[in-house]
């Protein structure tokens, strides 16, 4: 009897146990995290994720659909190109679009490169050439924002409208339509409740495309800062040639010292947490970066015509902008180059007191966050790619800049990629900018073209010899 007993005993411990690895095995399967690897250190750029698909990202599925099924909330036709995003051929997603699985789903996130890639072209008909760790000019981060909410609010944001729509490409297992049932209904109380975190941003100028307000939603969302009313509109910046930024300051105000702690900020900034934000990954982007270099100036250059030019940046600017210059990759007091004071005044002492108190207790400490006075003497390189331009992206060519500023292009459309070799900057005026462009007017608060006088009063030969060699950089 004993012995039966004990047998019984044993198949059952048996089949206890097989079932406990069954059910651990489906769930190792369906909740383990996949995150695909990029083997080149671009495409890891690009797409590799930087840990912002938990928080902040959608199921890959449901975010591929959603410009189909709502177009109606998108400024123009293309889908998410339509928001300035950019598709290279043969690839899933638009660059900048990292996927990742998380908790048995794939979901998309953002990468460095949504806003660190630029674009151009040449003629109007011409493919983009992409430049990533260059500026874009034309990604619409609020406009994205804006589309995410409004398909959120519209009542049919329902699975019964979204999984027909998934399943036209992609068909679904019995378990992965249960999935999608549930998942939709909390993807769009999570977007909901984003957009409601953003809200702040309703009362203030469009950011519009090429610029974000870096740190205000960084202020509110994760620093615990009470909600004011600043303004911190401002332009993309390249990352290239980091090597040669070594010892300068970052950011336009230059609120950072170290560039470690700029791009495990850049990464929590864009949805990682202190938990999930993967230092490694974001390593390889250091490195990327640290090496990266401009594109050469696409068009014809006058050689005669630079080396005058030369000579006359050499005595009018090479001391804030040249690499080696006594200023460069200084603060220079807002006073004293007199552009829009906005930008520099989002940024609070309190802010940067409580960034460097975040991460404490974790390996990743920050420590070299600060308030400035001013902003930032920049490296010039690569600068015939980085229009429009100052920190608030208010002058749309080098030929602007050099005007006084009450003879600089007042409005102007922002966000269309074709170059113009000219003025030296993306075209921004007529039937295609506007089509494409975002209205910028520089008499709305934060949008100032005002000050940075230098080389305004300059004999115009010598402005278009200045002109000739700043293409060079
Ligand atoms: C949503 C857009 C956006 C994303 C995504 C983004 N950045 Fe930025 N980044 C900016 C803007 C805008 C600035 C300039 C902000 C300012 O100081 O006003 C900037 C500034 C920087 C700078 C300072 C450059 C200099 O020369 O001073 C670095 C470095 C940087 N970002 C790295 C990164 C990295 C690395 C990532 C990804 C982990 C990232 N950024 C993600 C928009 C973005
Ligand atoms: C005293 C230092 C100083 C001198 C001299 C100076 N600049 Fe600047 N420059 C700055 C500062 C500071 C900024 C950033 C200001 C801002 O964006 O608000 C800047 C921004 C720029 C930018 C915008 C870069 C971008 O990515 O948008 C260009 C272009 C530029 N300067 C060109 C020149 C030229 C050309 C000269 C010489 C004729 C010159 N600067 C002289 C300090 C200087």
């Amino acid at each position: 009897m004993d012995a039966f007993k004990t047998r019984v005993g044993k198949i059952v411990t048996t089949i206890v146990l097989v079932l406990v690895l069954l059910v651990a095995y489906i769930g190792w399967i369906v909740l383990r995290e996949e995150t695909p690897y990029y083997e080149s250190p671009a495409d890891h750029f690009k797409y590799g994720s930087i840990s912002t698909e938990q928080k902040e990202g959608v199921p890959l599925l449901i975010w591929e659909v959603l410009p189909r099924l709502f177009p109606e909330y998108l400024p123009r036709p293309g889908g998410y190109t339509a928001l300035g995003m950019t598709w290279e051929e043969g690839k899933e997603t638009p660059v900048g679009i990292s996927r990742r699985k998380v908790l048995g789903m794939e979901r998309q996130g953002i990468t460095c490169a949504i806003c660190h890639t630029a674009t151009y072209r040449k003629q109007p008909q011409d493919k983009p050439v992409i430049v990533p760790t260059g500026p874009s000019s034309k990604f619409d981060s609020l406009g994205y924002l804006r589309f995410l909410e409004a398909c959120a609010k519209d009542a049919r944001f329902t699975a019964g409208y979204i999984l027909p729509e998934i399943e036209y490409n992609h068909p679904l297992s019995l378990i992965d339509k249960v999935i999608y049932r549930f998942a939709i209904p909390i993807t769009q109380k999570l977007i909901l409740q984003q957009s409601q975190e953003f809200e702040w941003t309703k009362s203030r100028p469009n950011w519009g495309p090429g610029r974000i307000d870096p740190f205000n939603p960084v202020k509110f969302r994760m620093l615990d800062q009470p909600i004011d009313d600043t303004i911190g509109n401002s332009d993309m910046m390249p990352l290239w040639n980091q090597k040669l930024r070594s010892g300068f300051a970052l950011h336009w105000d230059g609120l950072e010292t170290s560039l470690t702690e700029t791009v495990n900020t850049g990464a929590l900034g864009d949805g990682a947490t202190l938990q999930t934000i993967p230092i490694e990954d974001l390593q390889r982007v250091e490195k990327y970066i640290t090496g990266a270099e401009p594109p050469a100036y696409p068009f014809a250059i006058d050689g005669t015509l630079a080396t005058q030019g030369q000579t006359i940046f050499e005595h009018n600017c090479a001391s804030c902008h040249a690499f080696g210059g006594e200023r460069t990759g200084t603060v220079i007091p807002q006073p004293e180059v007199g552009t829009d004071r906005h930008r520099l005044e989002m940024w609070t002492a309190e802010a940067a007191e409580a960034y460097n108190d975040f991460a404490k207790g974790y390996p990743f400490k920050f420590n070299n966050l600060r308030k400035t006075n001013g902003y930032l003497s920049v490296a010039l390189d690569g600068l015939w790619l980085r229009a429009p331009y100052l920190h608030n992206g208010s002058v749309p060519t080098l030929q602007d800049l050099l005007n006084p500023p009450d003879q600089r292009t007042p409005v102007f459309y922002r966000g269309y990629d074709v170059f113009d070799p000219d003025r030296v900057g993306f075209v921004s005026q007529g039937e295609e900018a506007e089509y494409w462009g975002f209205k910028l007017d520089t008499t709305e608060t934060g949008n100032s073209n005002q000050g940075h006088l230098y080389g305004t009063d300059l004999a115009s030969q010598e402005k278009i010899a200045l002109i000739e060699y700043l293409k060079t950089l």
